[in-house]
């Protein structure tokens, strides 16, 4: 594969929209695909909204974001990332949909392609052992919000050749984000370490420590986070999390990542975070 310029992006939603804005305003044409007209629509209107807060703000210029803008294609047809040189693939958690798509983007996409998952952690080994061309599948686990953090997580799988993880190593620095190499074991290096502190976090209030108040004081200004873990944990999403921790635990059959019992309720009453309107705080 030559040099990188066309990224397709597979998702609309938060983290897909966000590598979509920063793909373009890197330089890259990116082909922005969802399944569904309204969260495509809504995926451009945010990115839009975004571009046009940057100019407010000063960040770039009017014509910068026009520039920006008219590099991205939407589309809800796969075909359409037919032609491009990468695909990063930032659809629903779940491996049976990552699986499908991986399979139908791998009879779809140029062969000399790259394609990568921004799964935060299903195996990149299996994802690309369902493709035929497991030398050129790798991890590329963005952070949210995308434009604002500065990290991409590289993954590399069992297979991932020298030549691809250079590629997407390459392609995130392009985006003015640092790369971190991950070997392919749950949970990568970030939720490896972030996770079992959000969880360690629900435990301290399932035991009644403190509150959730206290708590995120405690950690956001004992330790200088920008938010304390519970206030992180809604906004990252109380299902993601509860997922994340279980991928842990059966991945090394410990019982130190045991997902803490008010965790799993609080999924279970339907408190998700932010993105519902209540988890460990009411928004
Ligand atoms: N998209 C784009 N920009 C955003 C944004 C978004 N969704 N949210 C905030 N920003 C920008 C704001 O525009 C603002 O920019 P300027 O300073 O240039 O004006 C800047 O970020 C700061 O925003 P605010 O002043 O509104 O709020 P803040 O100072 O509290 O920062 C925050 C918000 C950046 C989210 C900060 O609280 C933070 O860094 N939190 C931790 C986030 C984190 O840890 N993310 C990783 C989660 S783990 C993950 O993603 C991986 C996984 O697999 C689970």
């Amino acid at each position: 594969m030559g040099q990188i310029k066309h990224i397709g992006i597979v998702g609309a939603g938060q983290m897909g929209r966000g590598i979509a804005q920063v793909g373009i305003q890197s330089g890259f044409t990116v082909t922005l695909f969802d399944i569904g007209e309204s969260p495509l629509t809504k995926g451009v209107d945010f990115i839009k909204a975004q571009l046009n807060k940057g100019v407010e703000k000063s960040k770039w210029s009017q014509s910068e974001a026009d520039s920006a803008f008219a590099r991205l294609k939407p589309s809800t047809e796969l075909k359409a990332l037919a032609d491009c040189h990468l695909v990063i693939e930032a659809a629903t958690e779940n491996k049976q949909i990552k699986f499908n798509l991986f399979k139908q983007l791998d009879e779809i996409v140029q062969k000399e392609a790259i394609l990568a998952s921004n799964t935060s952690s299903i195996s990149i080994t299996e994802i690309a052992a369902v493709t035929n061309r497991a030398s050129k599948v790798a991890g590329m686990h963005f952070m949210n919000p995308v434009p604002v953090m500065k990290l991409v997580e590289g993954i590399r799988g069992l297979e991932t050749s020298e030549e691809t993880f250079k590629q997407v190593e390459e392609v995130a620095t392009q985006m003015g984000k640092t790369f971190v190499k991950a070997k392919d074991m749950p949970g990568f290096a970030v939720n490896r370490i972030l996770m079992p502190m959000i969880n360690e976090a629900v435990y301290a209030l399932y035991e009644g420590l403190a509150t959730v108040e206290d708590i995120d004081a405690a950690m956001k200004l004992g330790t200088n986070q920008p938010m304390g873990p519970l206030t992180l944990a809604d906004f990252i999403g109380l299902d993601t999390c509860l997922a994340i921790m279980e991928v842990l635990f059966e991945g090394f059959s410990d019982t130190k990542y045991r997902p803490c019992p008010l965790l799993k309720q609080y999924v279970a009453a339907g408190r998700l975070g932010r993105k519902n309107g209540k988890g460990f705080y009411d928004y």
